[in-house]
């Protein structure tokens, strides 16, 4: 079961052969599928050779094959993580059943809706990045935004598998509208808004896959404890792939701000104007990124309370963060939980049923390990010798979903006025001239082992190769 079968067409440990009706309908996806990623995967790159890691086996040891490789040519696959002998629900309603191998008909519907949101974001956050390519600050880097997007390709063959094989007709549907909808298209856009953002510059790619990805982690960890057992199971090997596109973005952001504070130092000045025209991104340009990107992720958890999650919990569509290491008893029913609301012009804590407030749950659970790379970030701030501490936003600063949607709250938790706002948000937020400067360093470097000047070059290579390895080959 762990073994991959790479001499079908589509590569596959689900005995896809032993199948012919869903192994015809995927055949029949693909073409469109690799249409879709010549309109809509990265820029002009179809003929690179590029040092790629691909999926040979679902052990954790040795899973992946290093080699260079054309993206067109990557070899897309259904890899699901090995079954659990006599697997048990483990929350919900039907706590201590048998975990179900098919889908249940009265939950049809909302696992469809699922599995959809999900792979929905996967094409999505390719569409985001496309341009990048040509922009990028190294070949290293290069190769490691190409990776990620292979990988998110893959996410949508993952959900892709489950919509044909569990949904007849409806499931084939939705595969062919995951390939027709467009990230920021205004009349088919894709389904969540953070998604419809533009991905314009590196320092927003290394955001977006620092707090962005780990939003995936997150969904997908919460879908990895579903009862229906190969949305779990699909989803667990996801999150192996997914580590890596997170490492892209702590160890991004690390390097320019490590690059920053060696310029810091060299002329011994905080003064952004003096840095900028250094050629690095200022700290608080810094931080202002942080902030939006922070921002706008935590809006993807949905709202604060909300009807659905609780429905999705107790029939066991979707558990919580590490369902199975929690103690108390997995159903929640008449327990409480603090969500956040205004009242008299302050922020102030409301105990709502838990079932209802598993969204905000889950974003807790994210803000706790978001922040600990932003201490990591901090940490090469100190060791650089500098006061300037990086810091994620209070968690009702420009939220748009929810309760706090349209609330005006200041970094630090103030609810302020609308004029407040106004006259500050660019203190807080990246302005269109910071926007503008961020894009204005973004050159192409494709000289073996060079970095553009604004990012330090990385500790190590990929995969045991030196950092000036040629990681991409152009043709
Ligand atoms: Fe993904
Ligand atoms: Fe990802």
């Amino acid at each position: 079961m762990s073994t991959i079968n790479y001499s079908e067409k589509i590569p596959n440990n689900v005995n896809l052969s032993e199948d012919r009706t869903l192994q015809r309908a995927l055949e029949q996806w693909q073409p469109n599928y690799l249409n879709w990623w010549n309109d809509m995967g990265p820029e002009g790159s179809q003929n690179f050779d590029v040092y790629l890691r691909t999926a040979v086996s679902v052990d954790p040891q040795g899973w992946a094959q290093f080699g260079h490789v054309k993206m067109p040519d990557y070899r897309w696959g259904i890899f699901l993580n090995p079954g659990e002998k006599d697997r048990k629900i483990h929350f919900g309603d039907h706590l201590g059943e048998a975990a179900w191998q098919d889908v249940p008909g009265e939950y049809r519907a909302n696992l469809r809706r699922i599995i959809v949101t999900q792979g929905d974001t996967e094409p999505a956050s390719v569409e985001q990045q496309r341009h990048l390519g040509l922009t990028a600050p190294s070949l290293y880097d290069l190769r490691n935004l190409f990776q990620v997007n292979v990988e998110e390709g893959r996410h949508l063959w993952a959900m892709v598998y489950l919509l044909h094989k569990f949904f007849g007709r409806d499931g084939r549907e939705e595969g062919e509208a995951l390939l027709q909808r467009r990230s920021g298209n205004a009349d088919n856009p894709r389904i969540l808004q953070a998604f419809n953002e533009k991905t314009p510059d590196w320092l927003s790619f290394f955001m977006f896959t620092y707090f962005t990805d780990r939003d995936g982690k997150f969904q997908l960890c919460a879908l990895a404890e579903s009862s229906f057992d190969p949305l779990a199971r699909t989803t667990k090997f996801m999150l192996t792939e997914e580590a890596h596109h997170m490492f892209v973005g702590e160890s991004g952001v690390s390097r320019v701000i490590q690059r920053t504070c060696q310029m810091m130092n060299e002329l011994k000045t905080d003064d952004p104007a003096k840095l900028r025209a250094a050629g690095v991104v200022d700290l608080p340009t810094l931080q202002r990124y942080l902030n939006f990107h922070f921002s706008v992720t935590i809006d993807l958890f949905g709202a604060d309370e909300s009807s659905n999650a609780a429905t999705f919990y107790s029939t066991g569509l979707k558990g919580r963060y590490e369902e199975g290491k929690r103690t108390d008893d997995h159903q929640l029913r008449g327990q409480t939980y603090p969500v956040l609301v205004v009242q008299g012009g302050q922020l102030v804590e409301k105990q709502v049923p838990m079932l209802n407030a598993l969204n905000e749950v889950l974003r807790d659970d994210y803000i706790k390990d978001s922040v600990g790379g932003v201490e990591r970030w901090n940490k090469v701030i100190e060791k650089a010798g500098i006061a300037f501490r990086l810091k994620t936003p209070h968690k009702a600063f420009h939220r748009n979903i929810g309760a706090l949607a349209g609330v005006r709250v200041a970094p630090d938790g103030r609810v302020i006025s609308q004029a407040e706002w106004n006259a500050n948000v660019d203190q807080w937020l990246p302005s269109g001239s910071d926007r503008a400067f961020v894009a204005g360093l973004m050159g192409r470097v494709v000289e073996p082992g060079k970095f553009a000047n604004w990012i330090a070059p990385p500790a190590l290579g990929i995969n045991r190769q030196p950092v000036d390895f040629a990681y991409v080959r152009f043709g």
